[in-house]
């Protein structure tokens, strides 16, 4: 597929930023980021490539409907990232990932239908809306129903079967893609491999949930978005790509190999209580992208972590500042306001 310019959204966090850094690299494609700057969002993330002509950052939401529907007119696809991500969030307070996941969603989708230059709309999901996996069962496929535990799993799993809806209802052109747990630089250091690597680092207790035991399939997230990518320009209208590691490790085995690399004592691990409702094994079937697309993921465990660590030893100062909190300031700090909302 031809395209001349992509709406991201939610490029300010992990993945989203890492797809930014991707396009940039690898087309010559104009990129829009919407990105509401929650406590996820970064935009230090992307300062490396804040005056590069063919990026502009909105300060926005997906559920302001003006805003959206004025963007969704200027570009030929949208990505759409922007969620709330966080599994424990979800428990603790459910309310952000519906507002987000599943309304913002509707909006951002009817923004679309308006559209008349609109050739592609990408969702952005995960394997948590298939569930969990007993030891020996076989790994997800696409044809898998959706039997999610977790409330952020429920409302990724709406935002789905909404993005189906308007595909089948009003013919808009949507592909879904889920993907396994990512990992690599700008991960948002609440999730398990980048608050593991910085306690390890400043030596404090590394708290695991439950007995450890439970397995997540791990992908580099340079290979996500290679992947996200593939499924963009070649994908069929329409279908859902299951994308993913083939990297099953339980969470004890990925710490035990992060404190191997820094050289940290195991008596570091602390187990706590375990997360209600936790799921126990994910695990994907990636055939049907590797076969109709040849998209596959490079980066083995070894080499990927190994990135990961330099990484987050290279870059103290942004995880610095997300601990302290003044990361929250730093696009004003640095430039004053935020940039033109027009490209
Ligand atoms: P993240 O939490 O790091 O980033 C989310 C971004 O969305 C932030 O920049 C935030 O400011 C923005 N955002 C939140 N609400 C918004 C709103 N209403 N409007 C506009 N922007 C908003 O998330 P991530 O880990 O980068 O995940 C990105 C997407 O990929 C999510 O949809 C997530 O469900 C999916 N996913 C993540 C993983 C993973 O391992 N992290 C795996 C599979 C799928
Ligand atoms: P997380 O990174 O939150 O991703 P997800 O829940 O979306 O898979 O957690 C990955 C695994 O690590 C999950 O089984 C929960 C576990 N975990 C811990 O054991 N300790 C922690 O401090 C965190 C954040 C997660």
């Amino acid at each position: 597929m031809d395209l001349k310019r992509v709406l991201v959204t939610g490029g300010c966090g992990f993945i989203g930023s890492n797809f930014i850094h991707y396009l940039l690299e690898n087309t010559d494609y104009e990129i829009i980021n919407l990105d509401a700057l929650t406590y996820a969002g970064n935009t230090e993330n992307l300062v490396d490539i804040d005056r590069d002509p063919r990026y502009r950052f909105v300060h926005g939401r997906i559920e302001d409907a003006d805003l959206v529907t004025g963007l969704c007119s200027r570009v030929d696809a949208i990505v759409n990232f922007a969620a709330e991500s966080h599994v424990d969030r979800s428990i603790s307070h459910a309310d952000p990932f519906i507002t987000t996941n599943v309304l913002g969603t509707q909006v951002l989708l009817d923004a679309a239908r308006s559209s008349e230059r609109l050739r592609c709309f990408l969702h952005i999901s995960t394997d948590e809306v298939y569930g969990s996996l007993g030891p020996s069962e076989a790994p997800f496929k696409e044809s898998d129903p959706l039997l999610p535990n977790s409330p952020y799993a429920a409302s990724k799993a709406s935002s789905d079967l909404i993005v189906r809806a308007a595909s089948k209802t009003h013919g808009l052109p949507v592909i879904i893609t889920r993907c396994s747990n990512n990992y690599g630089p700008y991960q948002f250091p609440e999730k398990l491999i980048p608050l593991t690597l910085i306690n390890a680092l400043e030596r404090r207790p590394l708290p695991v949930y439950g007995d450890g035991e439970n397995i997540r399939d791990w992908i580099y997230v340079k290979d996500h978005c290679e992947g996200i990518l593939t499924v963009l320009e070649h994908g069929r209208e329409g279908e859902i790509y299951n994308l993913g590691g083939e990297c099953e490790l339980t969470n004890l085995r990925v710490v035990k190999t992060i404190l191997a690399a820094l050289n940290r004592p195991e008596s570091l691990i602390t187990f706590v209580r375990d997360r209600p409702g936790h799921d126990r094994r994910y695990a994907m079937d990636i055939d049907k992208v590797r076969q109709e697309l040849g998209w596959r993921p490079k980066t083995d465990f070894a080499s990927g972590i190994s990135q990961t660590i330099d990484w987050y030893r290279t870059h103290e100062s942004w995880w610095r500042r997300i601990i302290s909190g003044s990361y929250r300031d730093y696009y004003r700090l640095q430039y004053g306001r935020y940039p033109e909302a027009v490209l």
